[in-house]
């Protein structure tokens, strides 16, 4: 589908395409940036790219998702931004360079999409390791997945403007089908953690808040404010049992309730992964609850709609667990539950939803798949 696409817009054959997933989180919020655990997987909606290498420097760039931006023109020697969706490729592009990955041509590329934007599926992370992907098998054979990620996270630091964290760009190129994958965000040292016998599913409030930017900033540095307080580098260096020690020398109480979120989700983490092992989905369930209550209550990401559905979910026969996933302020829950449960569970959160916000949420069931791929043509 996406090499038709190409030709059509491009006029003539593309070379490859590839396959970068979204991702859903299922515990481990806002620990990424604060050197803690996370525990995402990449699911089976994503960002298609097909792609041919130019003969001249020329980048172009072509989404279908913002058809009337047509096709976006950049140069790769000039590192000029146009504020538009291009900026995320063409950024991976300047951060390859600035790693000492110079494409020795131009290339053209083709975006198709599956995954709903702004709902905290990881996008952005997708659009970005797919082109990075494309790149390594264009040009650079010897780019690793990691530092893939390590680069495409850079680029959305540096020129995007957007302070992310590692576990959405990591999650992308290093997700393993049927397994989370459980990620220490400060070493980078990371293990698959089966997830048999249950099944996901992603429910979208629909809700974008446009101050989710800001609001993820002003938490990072009201998180600073405690690590400096604390005299330490990273929250989550912290067991509960020394922040309980130390957590009155922070002065700030907001400052204080950010720690203690950041710090008791680490440990739920941990406690999460042994449990997964185990297959000890109530526990999972019951840490998930917990982290939503936290993630509503102390860290104050939630909203209205994330409450609903969350709680909603909580009295449904056969889930597991539910919980808001990603930074917040809108965006989705992550639902886990019986196999077989599956249909009842989406009449029952549709209508609950209904009841109350007047609309339906959409609901994704979802496996979970490999990290970015190059597809068979
Ligand atoms: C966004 C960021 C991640 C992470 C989450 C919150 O998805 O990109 O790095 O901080 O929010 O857990």
């Amino acid at each position: 589908m996406e090499a038709s696409c190409f030709e059509k817009i491009f006029g003539r054959c593309s070379e490859l395409h590839c396959f970068a997933p979204g991702r859903v989180n299922l515990i481990g919020e806002h620990t990424d940036y604060n050197g803690g655990l996370v525990l995402p997987c990449a699911i089976d909606k994503g960002i298609h790219c097909a792609a041919a290498r130019r003969t001249d420097l020329k980048l172009q760039f072509y989404s279908d998702s913002y058809p009337q931006d047509g096709v976006r023109v950049y140069h790769s020697d000039r590192p000029d931004l146009q504020h538009c969706w291009a900026d995320y490729p063409f950024s991976v592009i300047l951060a390859l360079q600035g790693f000492g990955y110079q494409p020795a041509s131009g290339c053209d590329f083709f975006f198709g999409s599956d995954l709903p934007e702004g709902a905290g599926l990881s996008s952005s992370a997708a659009v970005e390791v797919v082109t990075a992907f494309v790149l390594h098998e264009l040009f650079f054979p010897f780019l690793s997945r990691q530092e893939m990620a390590v680069i495409c996270q850079f680029a959305e630091n540096r020129f995007i403007g957007v302070n992310c964290g590692i576990m959405d760009q990591f999650a992308v190129a290093m997700g393993k089908e049927n397994c989370a994958l459980l990620l220490d965000a400060h070493t980078l040292q990371h293990e698959y953690v089966p997830l048999k016998n249950a099944a996901l599913v992603i429910v979208n409030s629909g809700v974008k808040h446009s101050l989710a930017a800001s609001a993820y900033n002003q938490r990072r540095q009201e998180c600073e404010y405690a690590c400096r307080e604390l005299n330490v580098s990273a929250l989550c260096s912290l067991s509960p049992e020394e922040f309980e020690r130390k957590k009155q020398s922070i002065t700030s109480s907001l400052s204080r309730r950010r720690a203690f979120h950041a710090v008791t989700e680490n440990q739920r983490v941990k406690q999460a992964a042994e449990a997964l092992k185990r297959q000890d989905y109530r526990e999972m369930g019951r840490l998930m609850r917990e982290s939503h209550i936290s993630l509503r209550d102390q860290y104050e990401v939630s909203c209205e709609e994330l409450d609903l559905l969350a709680e909603a979910a909580w009295e449904i026969p056969g889930v597991y667990g539910a919980r808001m996933t990603g930074g917040g302020f809108g965006g989705c829950t992550v639902n886990l539950m019986e196999p077989g449960t599956v249909s009842d569970f989406t009449g029952s959160i549709s209508s609950a939803y209904l009841k109350k916000q007047g609309r339906e949420p959409a609901v994704y069931p979802v496996s979970v798949s490999s990290g970015v791929t190059r597809c068979e043509e």
